[in-house]
């Protein structure tokens, strides 16, 4: 692999930082998610119950042991480290008109430590996270008010931490609620709790216990597409801005990639298949490389009655706000069916059809390198734009030996299958600036909430009941990684 290839490592921080009520830090939307399971799910509670358990409030306790956690990386090797920023960090409640300067502190002090072992950061401005306020205040990211207070945070941290971060995404996986409103993943386990949660409790900070604050009328897709193309119009009005401070910021975007393998090859298996990756994978990231909306989207949206409000200059503000690169993420691929009996009757994972020649994890993950192969080459196929996967991993019940030791080969051979993907898809020319693999140190999960499923090549000593003192150890998985890097991808062994 090429000298500068960004080998790299990722976390989010409403799932690794923890330090929830320090540092002048407010609440934040993800401190009323409570732990789950893959059968139950998570929920939200309208107040912090004293009984309940919050496992995004300490979380990994980085907010404590960065030090630590950057020199383990930098040992490692690692080339890119991406993190996110607690927006509630820097504006405790989203509309305070001066920066919390502890929350800036903290962030500068990680990214002097990242520049002390030369690992570049890849920061995301936001990974499912909002000031709890604005999700009272104005329902979330579906509120037009928020798209300048996002703003005003997104251009504090390109100011603040300009001289350390120059590559940026906008959005983890702004495509989410399409999954659930355009797509298959309506049944998924994942969401339990409730459809009415389903990820917009995530990326759009949309909460239902304030209900009065919806206007009568508007149904649940609408208001996720609305707040969608809020997103989409705060990404392009930061991308302009960053361009015009020219400080050699590169500011991409995030799309969950989730591939639907047709069923069969009957030709409306396979058109279902296009149709779905149209909607849910390439329509958010049409809009953010070529700054228009897809017809095909607004066509699919207003035959389920949804009609997104623009403003005066919103396809102004689109069209002057492209990416400079793209990322995805990369998990797993399922199956799709055009009969709508079998995909409610089949054999379920994923929100799709289970594939009869895959494997899947505890959680119902597929183990399919191939598929990010195929991710690769249609997404540069498509836009001729350089590509970072900025998550790439696997969940596993890890199990510790008495001796400390905690052998994850099934880990190591995950990652060395996708990597030998990614470098077939440089042979074929395919520009690939870096692999992030997600979650490098154990966080806890996003949709189930549990610390067991555990992705990191890092153990943190923390449990689902809140116990555990953080401590830090090295999987076998970690040496594995490190010898991949210093071998510039050659030595996988
Ligand atoms: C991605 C998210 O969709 O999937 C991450 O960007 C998340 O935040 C990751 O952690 C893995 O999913 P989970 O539910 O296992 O944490």
């Amino acid at each position: 692999m090429k000298e500068d290839f960004l080998w790299g490592g990722a976390t989010a921080a409403n799932q690794f930082e923890g330090g929830w009520n320090e540092g002048g830090k407010g609440l934040s939307g993800g401190d009323l998610l409570t732990g789950g399971t893959y059968q139950t799910g998570r929920r939200i509670t309208p107040n912090i119950e004293p009984d309940e358990f919050y496992p995004y409030h300490l979380a990994s306790d980085f907010y404590h042991h960065y030090k630590e956690d950057i020199r383990l990386l930098g040992e490692m090797g690692l080339k890119c480290f991406r993190m996110s920023i607690t927006w509630s960090r820097i504006y405790p409640t989203g509309e305070e008109d001066k920066p919390n300067q502890d929350g800036i502190e903290f962030y500068r002090s990680v990214f002097k430590e990242l520049k002390k072992y030369n690992i570049e950061p890849l920061v995301t401005i936001t990974h499912f996270d909002i000031p709890f306020a604005l999700c009272k205040k104005y329902h979330g990211w579906y509120g037009r008010e928020v798209i300048d207070l996002w703003v005003k945070y997104a251009r504090t941290c390109l100011e603040e931490f300009g001289n350390y971060v120059k590559l940026w995404i906008t959005f983890n996986e702004a495509n989410t609620p399409f999954n659930t409103s355009l797509g298959v993943r309506k049944n998924d386990p994942l969401l339990a709790g409730g459809e009415q949660y389903g990820d917009l409790r995530m990326s759009q900070g949309i909460y239902y216990e304030y209900p009065e604050d919806i206007p009568k009328g508007v149904s649940v897709d609408q208001r996720r597409t609305q707040a969608f193309h809020h997103q989409m119009i705060a990404a392009a009005k930061l991308i302009k801005i960053a361009h015009d401070m020219n400080r050699g910021f590169k500011i991409g975007c995030m799309t969950s990639y989730i591939p639907l393998y047709p069923e069969t090859c009957s030709p409306s298996d396979q058109w279902r298949a296009l149709q779905h990756e149209e909607l849910v994978t390439y329509a958010t990231t049409d809009i953010q490389t070529r700054g228009a909306y897809p017809k095909m989207m607004l066509r699919a949206l207003a035959d389920k009655d949804i009609y997104i409000h623009f403003e005066n200059d919103d396809e102004d503000i689109l069209k002057q706000g492209k990416v400079d690169f793209i990322t995805f993420s990369y998990y797993l691929t399922s199956v799709i069916s055009a009969n709508e009996e079998h995909m409610a009757t089949g054999k379920k994972a994923h929100g799709g059809l289970a594939n009869p020649y895959l494997q899947t994890n505890d959680w119902g993950m597929s183990f399919d390198p191939t598929g990010l192969r195929i991710c690769l080459t249609k997404m540069y196929q498509r836009y001729q734009l350089p590509i970072i996967i900025s998550e790439n991993g696997c969940g596993w019940l890890d199990k510790m030996n008495e001796d400390g030791s905690i052998h994850d080969e099934y880990r190591i051979n995950y990652v060395r299958e996708h990597i030998h993907a990614v470098q077939a898809a440089i042979n074929d020319g395919i520009d690939v600036w870096g692999y992030m693999y997600w979650g490098i140190i154990d966080i806890v999960s996003a949709s189930t909430g549990e610390y067991r499923k555990r992705y990191g090549m890092i153990y943190v000593n923390r449990d689902d009941n809140g116990k555990g003192d953080f401590s830090r150890r090295k999987k076998d998985s970690y040496d594995w990684y490190k010898k991949v890097i210093a071998s510039k991808g050659e030595d996988l062994d």
